[in-house]
């Protein structure tokens, strides 16, 4: 980042801007990009761009991306796509309504107008499709803005994966026997799935569908993903699994599967049958197939046992030395340090308002992963001043060593110093 523009500006009507000196460009990746109004990626997410976990041989991400890989011996795999997407990519081009919440700066990073850092994997079906790939998997690092706590970052992993067939009584009829195929393998095993067969009219198969393709191929996505989370989380007891209905803009019908994991029902994935316009777009319009999406933290976090989402990151060796190549184990934690909670309360400025994710990024920056959770603690309108009065509870606590006070206390004092730059005052 190099000159920065004079303070401007720094609260609007329910959103925080987030610099208060914003930078006139930022490199990334080796390439620089102007900032505008709407800029609100921070160094701390920067810094993430280059890491990709992914891809780094026995991490646990790692290994559980080459798991569901080598699930579908016959699927291209792509991992090495850039996080830089233009918000038409993310979007629209996936049929996502103008006011989607997902498109909001408070919930998504935006280099400027044009350009934001993927929030899923979906962002490049199009131009996968376009490829000419038709069976493919695709591993990928994506950025949502959050609220912090053990199980949420900023920065996850997906894995988007597809499959599409000729729409033709040639293509349906290898798709009903690769059905029948799956069916008779998953009968042998000792899984059990409930699947209430799907009437909700919000679920329809698309109005350019044969119902009958639709329902081909929405049973060879059901009866695939069968196969993988048995492959992943099967045993000696009987793996539960349930198929739900749900709502996607990019597929119709859309399901969630979720799968029931030590006493409790666990969101795996999200899926459907793509949407044709998606496929439209990409130039195979005589084509028709599924699509799903999972996240590779959530599950690495269970079948691991990884207690907290901030330990991917870790460089300790004590975290990395663990893992093995191609192999789950379960995690030994080894050592919970002692936390420190500390509390900030301040006044907004008249008429302004302030995000939680915009107060977890300045935490972020400030602390890095030592932050374990933030919560709000308090907040309410003055009646005479109509001003907003906001208390939040840090709590600092590192995954590697004992913290001192005096340590809280200095990160507490740079988030102090960076909210009053922004304009609020201390109470
Ligand atoms: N992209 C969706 C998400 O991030 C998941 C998904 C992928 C759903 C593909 C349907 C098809 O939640």
């Amino acid at each position: 980042m190099l000159k920065t523009r004079p303070p401007r500006l720094l609260f609007v009507a329910r959103s925080c801007r987030w610099y208060a000196t914003r930078p006139i460009h930022v490199d990334i990746l080796g390439e620089r990009h102007p900032t505008d109004e709407i800029t609100n990626i921070t160094p701390s997410i920067l810094a993430k761009l280059p890491l990709r976990l992914h891809t780094r041989p026995k991490h646990p991400l790692h290994t559980l991306r080459t798991l569901i890989e080598s699930h579908f011996p016959t699927f291209k795999h792509h991992s090495s796509l850039s996080p830089l997407v233009s918000p038409f990519k993310n979007f629209d081009e996936l049929s996502f309504p103008k006011d989607h919440p997902g498109r909001a700066v408070t919930d998504s990073y935006y280099v400027n107008k044009d350009l934001m850092l993927r929030t899923h994997t979906s962002a490049h079906e199009v131009e996968v499709f376009r490829q000419g790939d038709d069976r493919w998997l695709l591993t990928a690092d994506v950025y949502r803005r959050d609220e912090i706590d053990g199980s949420h970052y900023p920065v996850f992993h997906q894995m988007e994966g597809a499959c599409i067939f000729p729409a033709t009584p040639e293509g349906m009829r290898h798709v009903a026997e690769d059905n029948a195929r799956m069916r008779s393998q998953l009968a042998k095993t000792n899984i059990v799935i409930e699947d209430v067969p799907h009437v909700a009219p919000t679920n329809p198969a698309q109005a350019g569908h044969d119902p009958a393709h639709s329902a081909l191929v929405a049973e060879h996505l059901k009866l695939s993903l069968n196969g993988m989370l048995l492959a992943l989380f099967g045993g000696a007891t009987p793996l539960q699994v349930r198929w739900i209905e749900a709502y996607f803009p990019f597929t119709s019908p859309s399901f969630e599967v979720e799968v029931f994991y030590r006493g409790k029902w666990l969101e795996i994935l999200g899926s459907g049958v793509v949407r044709q316009a998606t496929l439209d777009t990409a130039n195979v319009p005589d084509k028709i197939g599924w699509a799903f999406g999972l996240g590779l933290e959530r599950i690495a976090m269970i079948l691991y046992s990884i207690p907290d989402i901030r330990l991917f990151w870790s460089e300790d060796e004590r975290f990395l030395s663990q893992f093995k190549e191609n192999e789950i184990t379960t995690f030994k934690p080894y050592s919970k340090y002692p936390s420190c909670f500390k509390d900030v309360s301040f006044w907004l400025p008249q008429g302004s308002a302030l995000h939680d994710n915009d107060f977890c990024d300045l935490v972020r920056d400030v602390a890095g992963d030592i932050v374990e959770d933030v919560k709000k603690i308090d907040s309410f309108v003055h009646p005479k001043t109509n001003r907003a009065s906001l208390c939040y509870r840090i709590n600092y606590r590192s995954m590697d060593r004992s913290l001192s006070n005096e340590e809280a206390n200095e990160m507490q004092a740079q988030v102090v110093s960076r909210l009053t730059e922004l304009g609020v005052e201390i109470r």
